[in-house]
Parts: structure tokens; sequence; C-alpha cells
């Protein structure tokens, strides 16, 4: 994978790239909830927070303090600035050094970040130090075994299997977390609602605020783009075809 510098690029154009409609942060904050424990306050970690998509959400959600680790200066700026919560904090650090103390959180969501750490078996170990027993881990993260089918991806040569290779196997991440102490409690996948219609959904697409697209030779992108134009030049008002996305929930006992 070609490894992703947040604050030399995306940072700018990550929040409207990647944003969220209320529905489908429901869908998703229904999910989590669902794979969390039902007492409240929960104290929880958002790592990889990015622009802060999730983390005030999280606060609302579960009514305890949430701290955002986020090691890209501007992607923490943006959070900074466009979703404030009193409960809500964002500090610098990776999964590998979180800035917390040990046994401190209840939760934490890793959301679209696990592949970005360099260090995966550490990674585990570190969030097994700041989560209590009991604690759990959302991985929200494809599998290269397991992996989604965005119906816009198709479009691109070599697709799917540019897009599959940014991830490992299911069975590969879960050694990880057994090594380092955590059981599996859960795997499913979520649906979110459609983002719109196809021609808003390329509008964001082209702002290449996926990982995938830094993988794809400028050939392979201009073959992409021209041919899902046209696809999409067919019904522009179509909605945006949905699709299932995994959830690996992990415990510490
Ligand atoms: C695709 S974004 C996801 C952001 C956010 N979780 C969301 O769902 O919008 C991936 C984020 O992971 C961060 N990241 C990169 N390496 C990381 C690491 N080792 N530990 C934690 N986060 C990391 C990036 O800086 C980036 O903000």
């Amino acid at each position: 994978m070609r490894s992703i510098d947040y604050d030399a690029e995306q940072h700018q154009d990550y929040a409207r790239g990647r944003a969220l409609s209320r529905q489908q942060l429901r869908v998703w904050m229904g999910a989590f909830e669902a794979a969390l424990p039902e007492r409240r306050p929960l104290v929880g970690l958002d790592v990889g927070s990015g622009t802060g998509r999730f983390t005030p959400a999280l606060a609302r959600a579960f009514g305890g303090p949430v701290t955002g680790v986020e090691p890209s200066d501007r992607m923490r700026e943006v959070a900074h600035a466009q979703s404030r919560h009193p409960e809500v904090c964002y500090l610098p650090g990776t999964a590998e050094e979180l800035p917390v103390p040990s046994d401190s959180a209840d939760y934490a969501l890793m959301g679209w970040s696990w592949h970005h750490v360099q260090d995966r078996p550490r990674a585990a170990r570190e969030l097994a130090r700041a989560i209590r027993s009991g604690g759990r881990l959302l991985l929200r993260t494809n599998f290269s075994d397991h992996h989604p089918r965005p119906w816009w991806l198709e479009y691109f040569p070599r697709g799917y299997e540019a897009d599959a290779s940014l991830f490992q196997p299911l069975h590969e991440v879960i050694a990880t977390f057994t090594s380092a102490g955590w059981r599996v409690a859960g795997f499913g996948t979520v649906t979110e609602p459609s983002s719109g219609t196809r021609a808003e959904m390329l509008e964001r697409l082209r702002l290449r605020t996926l990982s995938f697209f830094a993988q794809l030779d400028p050939d392979e992108l201009e073959t992409g783009f021209r041919r899902l134009e046209e696809a999409v030049a067919a019904g522009p008002d179509a909605p945006a075809p949905v699709f299932a996305e995994p959830l690996l929930t992990l415990e510490l006992p």
C-alpha cells in the first residue's frame, strides 16, 4: 500500500469527500451501540479520529468523554474547527502510542484507520493497555477476504483487486489481536443508507479522499473516472447503490 500522509494530502477535502448524512451516521451509531455495554457513561477513544466524523457522536451516544487520537496535525485542525463538543478532545498520537493512561477507556473505535497502522502487533497491545478489562474495540475496517463491493469500484481498472490489497485477511487481524490478549466478541456487516444520487457520489469521489485512489496510476485513474462518468450520465439522479461493510468487535477478558 502506498502510505498516505494526511498532512500533505486529503485533509482539505476529507470532510466533504467522506461526509456522512444524518441517516448514515445514525446507522453507524446504532451498530456501535449494539456492540457496546448498555451502562452509561462510557469513556471512549476514537483512534485515527481524522476530521472527527464520529468523535462528537460517540460522546453524545455514550454519555462520556471521548479522546480523538490522530497523528495528522491538519486532520486534527479540521476536527477542532468542525466538530466541537464539551466532552471531546483531540490529541496527537497513534494506535501504537496512545496518549492516554492505562485502563482509562471503556471502548475504542478504530474507524477506517487500521490499514494505516504500521506496527499492528504493537497497536493491538497498546489498545489492550489503554482499555479496561471487559472493554471493547470497534474495528471498522475491510478485510481482503470479506471485502465490500462499492458500486463505483468496478469502473476502475484493477479496482477490486487494488482496493482489497490494502487490507489483511480476517484471520490475520484476529490473530494479531488474540496474541495481544483480545477475543472476538462479534463480527457482522453494516449497510449505510444510500449516500445520495450517483451524480453526488461521483462529485465526492472526484475529491479522491479514499486511499484506493493513491494505489492507481494516472492512466488507470483517467480510464476509471471516464467510465464512471459515462455510467453516471445514464442515470445521474438514481440513488447510489448501497453495500455492506464489515465490523469486527473485540473484547478484553
Ligand atoms: C481514512 S481516515 C479515517 C478517519 C476517521 N476515523 C473517519 O472515519 O473519518 C484514516 C486516519 O487514520 C490516521 N492514521 C494514520 N496512521 C495511524 C496510526 N498509526 N494510528 C492511528 N491513526 C492513524 C490518518 O492520519 C487518518 O486521519
